[in-house]
């Protein structure tokens, strides 16, 4: 798709918010109240930041926001990256149809990466027919279309796309948090991991031009934000495919020019593609957190093999080693599955291996789910729940002990602190986090949000510290 369709595509879908949001007025004029929305989200970072795009899109047609479920547009952004995910979407669903019962003006609409299965879509289509809208990942951008053709057609509309290349820019978002965001510099993953749904749901991997990120995150230093997340799911391949040869480094070091901007992170790390010029950039940069996100997944090599994830237990802890030397106070964290097919007993004990290995400040850990439409899930000896259960407690344990352990070793230190937000149970504490993504409470006022201040680490609790500000005098 070149540029002149791409700004096409923009204008039709602001034509489309426009037409929206003279419907919206005056069905709140007949109403004599204004129209809610709520966005819930399930899933991950790059759900996140779509469920940003989408509400961007719902304030603009007019949408009031609200927290509850009880709205006239009720937006699921859904995951189905685990069988649990999908359960949590029926649920809901079941409580909707009664809301909607009291209130028949409401709006349902259906996204994500669940949307992009066929047999869930046909299950919504049978089952729960008092959905309005059904659409995946691929054509977002396209919500007060499909509002409207909705609102036309007085019939469910579904509009799920397989695959696209298409990149639409400058739409309309509402950022959860005015001083950080998430910005999308790939969509899609090429590297089927045999036991993941994402790449089928998602599409083939696609960059984003380097200076529609740059002009993305200088906008969003101007309105405020000092701290930004690169999204992908495998950021380490970022560039395949641009006109313009780079790499995902060389976009780092551009990002860390972006005057004004303080904080750089970024997700998913793929570790077979994690470049010693990354680690040179990372350990130079003034912005890039002291953190990394490197999922291990398992720690047997033989199971890594059959994950497809194509490095061994030996290369990822050298990989390892080699960050930690040239990055000594980095924290590493991981996603561990336990419980994949045909996992024994010795790759459980080489995955508990690599966590005391590594040592990691912390870890997500899962209990392996088949998701049908992945190679993993036509295997034979799938592991019994029972063994699969024991085996995630033990590493649980593990996971957190090590990680107490690590956040311990930081106590005493005197570390800048991205303050956050007010704290849910305490409003005389302000929440934020270190450098290294590790949350700290301290005793705090509501006009330090959104600014780094220097925190004395006094107490770790497990996961997170309490601190206390630490202003130094100036002579
Ligand atoms: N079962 C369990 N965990 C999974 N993940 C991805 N697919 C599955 C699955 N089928 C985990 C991986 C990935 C994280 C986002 O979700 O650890 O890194
Ligand atoms: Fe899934 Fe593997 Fe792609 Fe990550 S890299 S999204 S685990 S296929």
């Amino acid at each position: 798709m070149d540029n002149n369709e791409l700004s096409n595509e923009l204008k039709r879908q602001n034509y489309y918010i426009e037409l929206c949001s003279k419907w919206v007025k005056s069905k709140q004029e007949r109403l004599g109240r204004p129209l809610t929305c709520t966005a819930k989200t399930f899933g991950c970072q790059m759900n996140s930041r779509d469920s940003e795009k989408l509400l961007g899109i719902l304030l603009d047609i007019g949408y009031v926001e609200t927290d509850s479920e009880e709205a006239d547009f009720v937006l699921y952004n859904t995951c189905t990256v685990r069988e649990n995910a999908n359960l949590k979407v029926y649920g809901h669903l079941g409580y909707m149809q009664n809301l909607k019962k009291k209130n028949p003006d409401m709006m349902i609409a259906l996204c994500g990466c669940m949307m992009q299965e066929a047999d869930v879509v046909e299950k919504i289509k049978k089952s729960y027919k008092f959905v309005d809208i059904v659409f995946g990942t691929h054509n977002i951008f396209k919500l007060a279309e499909l509002i409207y053709n909705r609102i036309e057609s007085e019939k469910m509309v579904i509009d799920v796309w397989k695959d696209t290349d298409m990149i639409v820019e400058d739409l309309p978002v509402e950022r959860k948090y005015s001083f950080k965001s998430g910005v999308n510099i790939t969509f899609g993953c090429d590297n089927f991991c045999s036991y993941c749904i994402v790449p089928y749901v998602r599409g083939r991997e696609r960059s984003r031009r380097p200076e529609d990120i740059i002009k993305e995150i200088e906008n969003l230093v101007a309105d405020g934000v000092v701290e930004v997340m690169l999204l992908g799911q495998n950021v380490n391949s970022y560039g395949k495919g641009l006109d313009e040869e780079i790499t995902f480094a060389e976009l780092l070091k551009r990002v860390e020019e972006v005057e004004g901007l303080k904080r750089i992170r970024f997700m998913t790390s793929h570790p077979k593609d994690l470049s010693d010029e990354l680690i040179e950039v990372m350990k130079n940069s003034k912005k890039i957190c002291r953190q990394l996100h490197l999922p291990v997944q398992s720690g047997s090599s033989r199971i890594l093999k059959i994950m497809n994830r194509k490095y061994t237990k030996e290369s990822y802890l050298e990989l390892v080693d080699k960050i930690k030397k040239a990055i000594p106070d980095i924290a590493i964290t991981t996603d561990i599955i336990v419980g994949f097919p045909g996992e024994t007993e010795e790759d459980f004990l080489e995955t508990m291996d690599v966590v005391k290995k590594v040592r990691y400040d912390s870890a997500f850990t899962f209990k392996y789910s088949k998701r049908t439409g992945t190679p993993a899930s036509k295997m034979e000896n799938q592991v019994p729940e029972d063994v699969v259960k024991d085996r995630f407690d033990r590493l649980l344990e593990t996971v957190q002990k090590i990680s107490s352990e690590e956040t311990e070793k930081r106590v005493g230190m005197i570390m800048p602190v991205l303050a956050e937000e007010i704290n849910s149970h305490d409003s005389t504490l302000i929440t934020g986090r270190l450098s290294h993504n590790t949350i700290v409470h301290f005793k705090g006022t509501p006009d330090m949000i959104g600014k780094i201040v220097n925190v004395k680490l006094e107490e770790a609790n497990g996961f997170y510290y309490f601190g206390k500000l630490w202003v130094t005098e100036r002579a």
